[in-house]
Parts: structure tokens; C-alpha cells; sequence
């Protein structure tokens, strides 16, 4: 049997439908316009798409969207002052800044800069901090990423509610998808192994797990030879492959082709994981907006 497959637009489309809702009734009882902030500094061609896709989503569920460009040469400090600006305006409730940042920036900076109750990436240390320790929940709880989030909507669709004691590969360490993605599964009491460029034989570590969620940014990564009979198989690369037209093509870390003759369950890319991560950054929008608000 092949693998059903995890609709992640579906699940999105219908996600997106509730949070208009109470976009819509946010403005009807407080005559305020949920507002999403996103900060692109210099050029880059895959982050230009992102934020694009960002603004449109945003858009379309009646939030306000403010996309401010910078030049790929401002300074730091300049920068630290657009966020701050940014963080006392009463318009914007939601605030990112788009990775990557230039080299001559550090990050970190940056990031820290963000008002925690408008990191609507939950990349703050305060964030992450409330996040490693299992302080997720109500209005002092973390905000928490939105791939992560994404990723754990999609298992849920297939797996029901319980991940109790099943035994989840996360490839990949990034603090966008693989550390805070693990505190998550951590937290829902799963055996969780994280697994890095460094590991001896990710094929025997596949072979092991229920789950297998792949963040490496690695086009083919997975195969179907490396995933044990009817686990889940959460993709998360996007990666540009060569094409004979030269147009190039967008395919995840997992070989689907190979790996759904084998999986229980796969997310396509694109369609998967992809449309759940703005869907999750409207949601941290709305819930930073309710707190600001209340
Ligand atoms: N670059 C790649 N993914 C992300 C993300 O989720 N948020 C931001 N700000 N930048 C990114």
C-alpha cells in the first residue's frame, strides 16, 4: 500500500479560514487591524519569495501586513534601531526579521532586539528559554516557532494526539526547526534522537524510528531503503534541483517516490510542511495581538 499523503495545504486552507475569523472579530468589537511586521534586509532571492508568500498570506486573512526593505549595507545599529521603533509601534503586533541576516551582522543581536511579545518566530532567548523549560502554556507562555509548530500540527493529523513513547529521528539542529521541534516532541513524551551532519549511520538511525522528521536541507537525503515499514515521514528540506529547462524544481529531503512505497505516511514538497509555517506565523500573529491587546 502507498503512503497517504499529509495535505498540508488542505490543513492549512482550513486553518487559515478560523484565523481570519477572529481577525474579522478582532476589528468589528476593538476596531483594530491585526498587524503583521516583516523585515528584509538586502536581496536575497529565496527570502524575497518567503517574504512575498508572508505578506500575501497575511493579506489574505485581513491582517495588516508592513514589509520594510533594507539595504543589504545598514549597520547593525541602524538595524537595532528599526526594531525598536518597530517594537513601540501600537500597529504591529507581530514582528520578524528574515534569516539570513549579512555576514557582517550578528544575528544574535538582532534577534534579542525583538520584543518577546512580538517574536512571532519565537527566536528570542526569552522564547526559547520559556520553551526549554516547558513554559508553553497561557498568556506568559513561550511563543514558539512555526516550522516546529507545523511539523507537530501535520504528525498529529496522521497519529492522533498521543506521541507517548515513540521513537521520533529529527535530522537537523537548527534552532528555526530542529532544536525547538525536539524540545516539542520532548515535552510529548517522545523517545527523541537528533541527528546532525556528523552522524556515523543515519541509515540505522532511520531504521529505528516511528518518525522521521528531515530538516537538513539535503535534496534525495532519505531514501526508501533507510525508513522502517509504516513510519511517518515528515519532510522539511526545500530544496532547488537542476532541471533540463533550467527552470529548477523545488523537492524536500526525502526521495518520495522510493519512500512512499514504504512510509504509513509522507508530506509532500511542495504542499507540506511549507503552507503550515505561515499558517503558524498568522496564528503567533493573532495570539501576540490578544495578549497586546487584552
Ligand atoms: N529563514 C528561513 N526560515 C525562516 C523563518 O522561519 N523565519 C525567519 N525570520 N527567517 C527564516
Amino acid at each position: 500500500m502507498t503512503a497517504k499523503i499529509i495535505d498540508g495545504k488542505e490543513i492549512s486552507a482550513k486553518m487559515r479560514g478560523e484565523i481570519a475569523k477572529d481577525v474579522a472579530k478582532i476589528k468589528a468589537e476593538k476596531g483594530i487591524i491585526v498587524g503583521l511586521a516583516v523585515i528584509l534586509v538586502g536581496n536575497d532571492p529565496a527570502s524575497e519569495i518567503y517574504v512575498k508568500n508572508k505578506e500575501k498570506a497575511a493579506h489574505a486573512i485581513g491582517m495588516n501586513s508592513y514589509l520594510f526593505r533594507l539595504a543589504a549595507d545598514i549597520s547593525q545599529e541602524d538595524l537595532i534601531a528599526k526594531i525598536h521603533e518597530l517594537n513601540r509601534n501600537p500597529n504591529i503586533h507581530g514582528l520578524l526579521v528574515q534569516l539570513p541576516l549579512p555576514k557582517k551582522i550578528d544575528t544574535k543581536k538582532i534577534i534579542h532586539a525583538i520584543d518577546p511579545r512580538k517574536d512571532v518566530d519565537g527566536f528570542n532567548i526569552i522564547n526559547v528559554g520559556k520553551l526549554s523549560v516547558g513554559d508553553i502554556e497561557g498568556v506568559d507562555g513561550a511563543l514558539i516557532p512555526c516550522t516546529p509548530l507545523g511539523c507537530m500540527h501535520l504528525l498529529k493529523e496522521v497519529i492522533g494526539k498521543n506521541l507517548v513513547g515513540m521513537k521520533v529521528l529529527v535530522i537537523g539542529t537548527s534552532n528555526i526547526v530542529g532544536r525547538p521541534l525536539s524540545r516539542l516532541l520532548l515535552l510529548e513524551k517522545a523517545t527523541v534522537t537528533i541527528a546532525n551532519s556528523a552522524t556515523k549511520d543515519l541509515k540505522a538511525e532511520c531504521l529505528q524510528a516511528d518518525v522521521i522528521i528531515s530538516a537538513a536541507g539535503v535534496a534525495g537525503l532519505i531514501r526508501g531503503d533507510m525508513v522502517k515499514k509504516d513510519a511517518i515521514v515528515i519532510d522539511v528540506g526545500i530544496n532547488r534541483i537542476a532541471t533540463a529547462d533550467g527552470k529548477g524544481r523545488l523537492v524536500g529531503d526525502v526521495d518520495f517516490d522510493s519512500v512512499r512505497n514504504i512510509a504509513k505516511a509522507i508530506t509532500p514538497v511542495p504542499g507540506g510542511v511549507g503552507p503550515m509555517t505561515i499558517s503558524y506565523l498568522l496564528k503567533n500573529t493573532l495570539n501576540c495581538c490578544l495578549k497586546i491587546i487584552k
